[in-house]
């Protein structure tokens, strides 16, 4: 006789936006690609109807029954912080047509309120998780689709572009309700990331860009639909190998995502510091306020721009894309 499954484990990864963000809410094309820090989630079946959930990283934990919170650590914001998992669970379970008790273990070596997409890839790896445990074949699609739901309760307006390539891995165009296509990069794209430690919150800078647009329409639409079309040439460098070009573009989107007023002082000291040491091209990266920005860099100039952002007073990380999207294994 075949055992049941008693635990399943997931990863899913991180991005970088190398352009577009912002303008991708409003429908515009970005590029976007999955980076090797993970998120793992690990779910095992309770003997009660209970949701107990605790995220290592985040330093918080509860429990979830009859529709009441109990708090484990974490003080007054731990609920905040759980509850999109708990959506993510509950999804699963109701599309399983499932009910059952479920402890879910969360760590991840995703900086978190960075821009580099943790929420997401949270959510994505919960689910693909619980799917293995409650044995439902889950396809990349479906994942995607409840972790935007889950993504909706963290964000105002999600464009989605984090939980489709947590799903999925590796560099795409991305646009908005469209299908997944990857991109065919030529070129060795070579980040590195440089996180200001200062925490943002995306649904509110997203907010910003909103009522600025509102405000101010003539001004600003055209400033989103030129990000748009950085996208489209950067993908076009991309594919034909041209970093310089693909440096250049990037330099342009940080200064229009700037007078969109969501850079901030930190990241534009780290970008200056990068370009300065020689990257190719520096930019924000997310939803901007804080968080991290991003440097192309030849091999030749790595370590000086790492430098160049420590000395900055930024966390300097290598970013290499990650191929591969969610992973999901029993644990017997
Ligand atoms: C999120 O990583 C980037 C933003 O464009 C918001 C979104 O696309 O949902 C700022």
């Amino acid at each position: 006789m075949e055992e049941s499954t008693l635990k399943a484990t997931a990863s899913a990864p991180a991005k970088i936006i190398l352009c577009g963000e912002h303008a991708v809410v409003f429908y515009e094309p970005a590029i976007v690609m999955a980076i090797d820090k993970q998120a793992y989630v690990t779910v095992e079946a309770r003997s009660d109807q209970a949701i107990y959930i605790k995220s290592r990283n985040l330093g918080v934990s509860g429990r979830y029954e009859r529709g009441r919170f109990k708090l484990g650590v974490g003080g007054g914001a731990a609920k905040s912080k759980l509850d999109p998992i708990r959506i993510a669970v509950e999804k699963t379970l109701e599309l399983a047509e499932k009910k059952m008790g479920l402890n879910v273990l969360v760590d991840s070596d995703i900086p978190v309120a960075a821009g580099l997409g943790s929420s997401a890839a949270v959510a994505v790896a919960t689910i693909a998780a619980t799917g293995k445990l409650l044995e439902t074949s889950l396809s990349k699609e479906k994942i995607c689709s409840i972790a935007y739901e889950a993504e909706k309760t963290v964000h105002e307006q999600p464009s989605g572009i984090d939980n489709y390539i947590s799903t999925y891995g590796g560099i795409t165009i991305f646009r908005r309700g469209e299908k997944f296509t990857p991109l065919e990069a030529r070129a060795n794209v070579i980040l590195v990331i440089g996180n200001t430690k200062v925490s943002r919150s995306t649904g509110l800078l997203v907010r910003h860009v909103s009522e600025l647009k509102e405000a101010y329409p003539k001004v600003i639409n055209p400033i989103i639909k030129a990000i748009g079309r950085i996208s489209v040439s950067a993908a076009n460098a991309l594919q034909d190998g041209e970093l310089k070009r693909l440096g250049e573009l990037m330099n342009v989107n940080h200064g229009l995502l700037y007078a969109l007023g969501v850079s901030s002082e930190e990241l534009d000291q780290l970008v200056y510091a990068a370009r300065r040491a020689g990257a190719l091209g520096a930019k924000l990266t997310g939803a901007g306020g804080g968080g991290c920005m991003i440097a192309l860099v030849t091999p030749d100039k790595l370590e000086k721009v790492r430098r160049a952002i420590r000395r900055a007073g930024g966390i300097a990380m290598l970013a290499k894309k990650n191929d591969r999207g969610v992973q999901v294994w029993e644990e017997k």
